[in-house]
């Protein structure tokens, strides 16, 4: 690593460290189990203590995304839930038939919303739209990724398998690359941030085993030209995945609401498989996504058996074994409790409050909005150093996401920033970053000097050791 890189990292990394380290000091750290229990009452305090320091800035709206509902009623709602299922263990079907009542309840669910009904392909026939619940987006992508993989090694003898998708597709499928040895053919997007059809078409090979697309993506909100893409995948037989882990949840509610949306679901005949995350717009805790696909052949790729294990004849449809049946159940009593008038309400809530934080940004001559999206603001600036921008924004408590390639920010909006007095308060604190940081060009510090760093430095093998670096700070005690 250069000493400059190393400088960078070791300043930043402190300053990172002091932040998610703030408890060292607040409560007693345990390296090794204590010698007798500690007291119940103390340890609930305790952690009241944080989940109420916590919660002063997601609870205010202060983060983007990370927390999608957030109302008071409703996580008591589902924490009762939890308490009531917490036994519970979708592994052993014949002791909590409740967690196969709940997870097939919520797959079908979320296919009637997406478009299964339209799709053409008939309940209970073998075209029919099916899926699993996982664990989350990433293990949504991870698992149709595999499935892809191992369809087209059986199906067509591909053992080089390749994927296409454009550079915004979500890093999750880039792990699904490097675990599942996929080569990953990224095509930069256009000027507006989304796929370029041409150019996918053009990347497409014999060991082309699936298309990519997002409804929409995550750094600027966009939706890919779905229609067009699954369509190319569909003329050669190839899958189709539309990643809607952060939009399935709002796209068909905000075209009900009379949106412009354009097509990304089953009912386009390409759409081979969806991921769409309960535990984002879903409103459930977190902990849940789906993952579907369009006839039962396709999701057989995806389960897991084993026939010889002294341990007993073994299946699971995911990548875990045992898991926690009452992440099911609360995803079920949310969509349940929620309903389809619910979630008109709530999206509309959602799109008319980052309607009008778009508008606020638009106004401020120094920033440049990115893309042409619903609810995902993202924003760049051609006169000041956007991560400076950031820095002053935490330091006014705010969470917002830093991009780069190009350098923006965004914010995703939820339900915290449709409560009264937050889309006010964000473009008030946005308008004072923007002056601070023209009266102080060269403050130093903060994450800036990082981003700035990760954007030009050639040796991409160093940023990512510095990640590695990050990462093992979250596990040291001291
Ligand atoms: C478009 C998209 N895909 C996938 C994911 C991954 O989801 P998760 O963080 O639940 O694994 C996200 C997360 O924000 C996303 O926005």
């Amino acid at each position: 690593m250069t000493q400059d890189a190393e400088n960078k990292h070791s300043d930043s990394n402190a300053e990172h460290s002091a932040t998610i380290k703030s408890y060292r000091r607040r409560f007693k750290t345990y390296a090794r189990i204590p010698a007798t229990g500690r007291d119940r009452d103390d340890i609930l305090a305790e952690m009241k203590e944080m989940r109420s320091l916590e919660e002063a800035r997601w609870g205010a709206g202060y983060a983007s995304g990370s927390v999608y509902h957030g109302g008071e009623d409703h996580i008591e709602f589902l924490n009762e839930v939890y308490a009531v299922n917490s036994q519970s263990n979708p592994l052993h079907t014949d002791l909590w038939p409740s967690a196969v009542k709940f997870e097939s309840e919520i797959v079908s669910m979320t296919a009637n919303m997406l478009g299964a009904a339209q799709s053409g392909a008939e309940p209970g026939t073998p075209e029919e739209i099916c899926g699993v619940v996982s664990s989350g987006g990433t293990e949504s992508i991870l698992l149709a990724m595999k499935t892809y993989r191992d369809y087209a090694r059986e199906k067509k003898g591909i053992t080089k398998p390749e994927m296409i998708l454009p550079t915004t597709a979500h890093a999750a499928f880039d792990k699904a690359a490097q675990y599942f040895g996929i080569d990953m053919i990224r095509i930069p997007v256009g000027d507006d941030f989304r796929a370029d059809v041409a150019a996918t078409e053009k990347a497409i090979t014999d060991n082309t085993i699936v298309i990519a697309g997002s409804a929409p993506q995550f750094p600027h909100g966009v939706i890919d030209p779905i229609g067009e893409l699954s369509e190319l995948a569909r003329a050669r037989g190839i899958g189709f995945h539309t990643d809607a882990c952060l939009g399935g949840f709002v796209l068909p509610w905000a075209e009900k609401l009379g949106y412009d949306v354009p097509p990304f679901d089953f009912r386009l005949p390409g759409v081979t498989s969806m991921s769409a995350d309960t535990h984002k717009f879903g409103y459930a805790a977190k902990g849940t996504s789906v993952v579907l696909y369009r006839g039962l052949e396709l999701r057989h790729y995806q389960y897991f058996t084993t026939t010889e294990w002294p341990g007993g004849l073994y299946c699971s449809p995911s990548f875990a074994g045992s898991r926690a049946g009452a992440l099911s159940a609360v995803c079920w009593a949310a969509m349940v409790s929620i309903g389809e008038q619910g979630y008109l309400d709530n999206t509309r809530r959602i799109l008319e409050a980052a309607a009008k934080i778009r508008n606020e940004v638009a106004g401020i001559p120094e920033f440049q909005l990115f893309g042409d999206s619903l609810f995902v603001i993202a924003f760049g600036s051609r006169e000041l150093d956007i991560y400076k921008i950031m820095d002053a924004m935490t330091e006014r408590g705010w969470s917002l996401n830093g991009l780069h390639k190009p350098a923006c920010l965004h914010l995703c909006t939820t339900l915290r920033h449709a409560e009264p007095g937050v889309a006010e308060r964000l473009i008030e604190d946005l308008k004072a970053s923007v002056v601070y940081v023209k009266a102080n060009p060269s403050i130093e510090g903060g994450m800036a000097p990082v981003y700035g760093m990760a954007n030009t430095l050639p040796d991409r093998g160093l940023i990512a050791d510095l990640l590695r670096k990050h990462m093992d700070s979250w596990y040291r005690l001291s």
